[in-house]
């Protein structure tokens, strides 16, 4: 798949069919986040794998009954990736923290690869970390910036409204149109 028509396609997916994600697709895609780009190079991510039926119900646990992608995790999806990153790994400037760049640019990658290889992938963030922390045992330095399910999609969403260009690209000044 072009790179182009994947970043058109994509779609946060939050229903998957039952079929597993064999080994080789899933190291392709954990490959796709390794080599992503980050402060200085330092790579402050870790991520969890997660297949276990117990512990994705925990993690869906950790997510509000209103958050649309809790039955995913909790039971469609074959595999459930847990997003964690190190703040005192990655750098911070004028009060920005850049390890959720680093951690949200690998899981872009990783998520773009799984929809080339046919994956379907939903960022979340709105869940109870503590809970998910404990769901995965995940050291108190460490922060879990989001999870997404990974699986094979039921059906291609439907395409989500974007800002026209003209609302969000300014030409050399700010408010000048293009
Ligand atoms: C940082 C971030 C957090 C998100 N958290 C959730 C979430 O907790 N639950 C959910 O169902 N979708 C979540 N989403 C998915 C967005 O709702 C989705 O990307 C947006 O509606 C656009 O739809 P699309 O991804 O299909 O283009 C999140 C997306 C981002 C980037």
């Amino acid at each position: 798949m072009d790179l182009y028509e994947a970043l058109q396609s994509r779609r946060s997916v939050r229903k998957y069919k039952p079929d597993p994600v064999p080994e080789d697709k899933l190291q392709n895609l954990m490959n796709a986040a390794r080599i992503a780009p980050s402060w200085s190079n330092r790579q402050c991510w870790k991520f969890i794998v997660v297949r276990d039926r117990e512990r994705k119900k925990q993690l869906a646990e950790s997510m509000p009954e209103k958050n649309p992608a809790r039955k995913a995790v909790a039971e469609t999806a074959p595999v459930v990736i847990v997003l964690c990153a190190d703040p005192k790994a990655s750098g911070k400037q004028d009060g920005k923290d850049y390890y959720l760049l680093d951690a949200g640019l690998a899981m872009q990658q990783l998520m773009l690869a799984a929809h080339a290889e046919g994956f379907g992938t939903c960022w979340i963030a709105w869940f109870d970390e503590a809970k998910a922390k404990e769901a995965c045992s995940v050291p108190k330095d460490q922060r879990i910036v989001g999870l997404t399910p990974l699986g094979v999609p039921e059906k291609q969403p439907s395409e989500k409204p974007r800002k026209d260009l003209s609302e969000i690209v300014y030409a050399e000044q700010w408010g000048k149109p293009l």
